[in-house]
């Protein structure tokens, strides 16, 4: 028989109703005019949310009493609170320093001796985790395998081996061009054994892309397969090398995994099949010690401007920080079935899918397609199917469920959740209680985790057994990670004042560089604020000290002089029952110096139509003040994105401004979505 989840679950919060939003009308127009040196903030949530007590009880943190304890020893005592934290790790030889700071460039547990691939597999197959499943892999047509600890161990060990085989040695690159199959983290853990650094370069990526991050980061070898299953359709991940490869002198050899069959060119002498390969090595090759600043892998950013940048990471500080984030925020333990949707190209793949789990010694599930493949339920289907207990995933996808309707959650049994989490983007209270409720049957606790590329792991997050959660709130810093709001000017801003987010502390996950680049990296983060980390977004804190993440400091909007965070403006048209996503920019206007453009995706079943521009013009009027009531509405039926879900601001302010882009659209996910809007098409 099945039942939906949110009838099996009664909701635990004893103070927060999910109808009753005591969301204000904020003060924006009230509140002293800031000056350049901050951000107005406009929305206020004060809806709070108490850890459900069951989750508390058995959690590893159980009070906001102990974390704040965590918290001072952290910063009382470094050096006990980082051994502890990195000894339950295996080093092959301990570290004689925790730190090396000489601004803006850390080294972590130095002089320390540890591999990657040993603390994730070889450290539990020594122990009963050697038949547990470490890695279930599900495939977009429907296809299912397990590995466990002891299989993976040996496959990795095999993988290992092929590349070294083909010439690859400690300190080499080594380019993974792969979808989401268990060999892409076969290969990322072989490359990690035998210290190759890896870079994985998305899969939806392009042929040009993928060279310029070969090229960029030296890569010598490049593991892909024919074609990856999505939506239904095959993308040729081969073809894509293929034509990359003429400009990648770099490269000598292509190791090609069949995953779908599809004829593909191979290139005698430079072309190997993984099966092929896989089948004349040994099954044994030792991880290698490698020193704790040792290369873990290279990940390209986007930025705003200019070239990707090479984030470049290492491997005792990312190690440690993966595990011990995984640890606390996921509160994980033995029998959970854990399930993070993200690709490995992203960051996210790398820290939360295949690292923090395995080094925990959980199961991690992988999913190779899309989440509306074959029906919108797919996610659901899984989670039932599979019994997962905890779900991380991105605010774009929970909007694109809230936009596909509740009927779909509804359809499945959910009761295995016991914690949700997002990552990505600042997550709407709307979308968060949708979530807490629909998915979660009201009784999960939600971690909105909020870190980046370049800070390698988690950085400011619920601990779900101790922290009371806001919607749209990422609460408070982990133990060891000093965080604030600060003005231009470098001091810290007030209570819900709005200013700049800004890391005070190296952590151990920081990146170390941006490769083959210092200046740009010091210059990217460290010049606005000397020795502290500038990460480029705004945010406020709170009276409780909670931190709000009002969105990248470039997409900030200027009104009648106020500098509004766009995240809060879209946070209230997605407020309205009618909207499922909205993203909101501004244009030079002759009267105003700026006018407020907000592009609005309605739900499914809803029609456009100029009362309903008027009703949201209205309704942002009510929720924030007449200050951010947007000055035009522009229905749409998508909106254009990074291929990791982040709206691309950036695209919408040209469209905005000029009716026309000329800027770089290669990360763009939906290229016709962005015609569409520059034609002035409206659905
Ligand atoms: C945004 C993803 C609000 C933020 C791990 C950050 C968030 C950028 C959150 C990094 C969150 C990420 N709340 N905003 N929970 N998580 N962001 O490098 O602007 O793809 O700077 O790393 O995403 O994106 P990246």
């Amino acid at each position: 028989m099945k039942k939906t989840q949110a009838s099996q679950k009664q909701s635990s919060s004893k103070q927060a109703s999910p109808k009753k939003s005591s969301r204000k009308a904020a003060a924006a127009t009230a509140a002293a005019a800031p000056d350049e040196q901050s951000i107005t903030s406009v929305l206020h949530e004060s809806r709070l949310f108490p850890p459900p007590e069951q989750f508390s009880s058995v959690a590893r943190v159980k009070s906001l009493r102990e974390y704040k304890k965590l918290r001072k020893r952290a910063e009382e005592d470094p050096e006990g609170f980082w051994s502890d934290v990195a000894n339950e790790l295996h080093w092959h030889k301990p570290w004689r320093k925790l730190l090396q700071w000489k601004a803006p460039f850390a080294k972590w547990f130095v002089g320390g001796k540890t591999n990657m691939s040993y603390n994730c597999l070889d450290r539990h197959v020594e122990g009963w985790r050697k038949t547990k499943a470490a890695i279930i892999w599900e495939g977009e047509p429907g296809e299912q395998r397990t590995l466990t600890y002891g299989q993976l161990h040996h496959e990795v060990q095999k993988f290992a081996n092929v590349l070294l085989s083909l010439g690859v040695r400690s300190g080499d690159t080594v380019g993974i061009y792969m979808g989401m199959v268990p060999e892409s983290a076969i290969a990322m853990l072989a490359c990690t054994r035998i210290g190759a650094a890896h870079n994985v370069v998305f899969g939806g990526f392009s042929a040009e892309a993928l060279r310029d991050r070969m090229n960029d980061s030296n890569a010598k070898l490049i593991v892909t397969q024919d074609a990856a299953w999505r939506r239904g359709t095959e993308v040729k991940l081969k073809d894509a090398v293929d034509r990359a490869m003429p400009e990648c002198p770099m490269v000598k050899h292509v190791v090609v995994l069949r995953r779908t069959g599809t004829p593909v060119a191979m290139h005698p002498g430079r072309d190997h099949w993984w099966d092929q390969m896989m089948e004349s090595v040994s099954g044994r090759c030792a991880a290698v010690p490698l020193d704790s600043e040792h290369p873990l892998y290279f990940l390209y950013t986007s930025g705003s401007t200019g070239k990707p940048k090479g984030i470049f990471h290492t491997l005792g500080g990312s190690m440690v920080w993966n595990h011990y984030t995984t640890r606390m925020v996921f509160d994980v333990r033995d029998d959970d079935i854990y399930w993070c949707t993200a690709d490995i190209g992203w960051v996210t793949g790398h820290s939360y899918v295949i690292y923090g789990p395995l080094l925990n010694g959980i199961t991690t599930l992988m999913y190779e397609g899309a989440p509306n493949w074959p029906e919108p339920d797919r996610f659901w289907d899984i989670i039932e199917r599979h019994r997962v207990s905890i779900f991380y995933t991105a605010p774009t996808a929970i909007r694109a469920f809230m936009r596909w309707g509740e009927g779909h959650p509804r359809k499945h049994d959910l009761g295995s959740l016991r914690l949700l989490g997002t990552v990505g983007e600042p997550i709407n209270p709307e979308a968060w209680i949708w979530y807490q409720q629909t998915i979660g049957g009201g009784n999960c606790p939600i971690v909105d985790t909020w870190w980046q590329t370049e800070t390698g792991g988690i950085m400011i997050a619920p601990l779900p057994g101790a922290t009371p959660t806001k919607p749209g709130s990422a609460t408070l810093p982990l133990p060891g990670i000093m965080a604030d709001v600060v003005r231009k000017d470098g001091t810290s801003c007030k209570p819900d004042e709005g200013g700049f987010l800004v890391v005070k502390h190296p952590w151990p996950a920081m990146l170390r560089t941006i490769f083959g680049d210092d200046e740009r990296y010091r210059k990217t983060y460290w010049s606005n604020y000397k020795g502290w980390y500038f990460t480029g977004d705004g945010a406020r804190r709170d009276r409780d000290g909670y931190f709000w993440i009002m969105g990248r400091v470039d997409d900030v909007v200027n009104v009648a002089g106020h500098r509004l965070g766009t995240a809060e403006i879209e946070s209230s048209l997605v407020s309205h029952h009618d909207v499922a996503e909205s993203a909101v920019v501004a244009r030079p206007d002759e009267l105003k110096g700026n006018a407020l453009v907000a592009f609005v995706t309605l739900k499914s079943d809803k029609t456009p139509s100029d009362q309903l521009k008027e009703t949201l013009r209205n309704h942002v009027g009510k929720e924030i003040g007449h200050i951010a009531k947007p000055d035009e509405i522009r229905f749409t039926d998508a909106l254009p994105k990074t291929r990791s879900g982040k709206i691309m601001r950036r695209l919408l302010r040209e469209i905005a401004s000029t009716g026309t882009i000329s800027g770089d659209v290669t990360t763009l996910e939906d290229f016709s979505a962005l015609e569409r809007l520059r034609d002035g098409e409206e659905e």
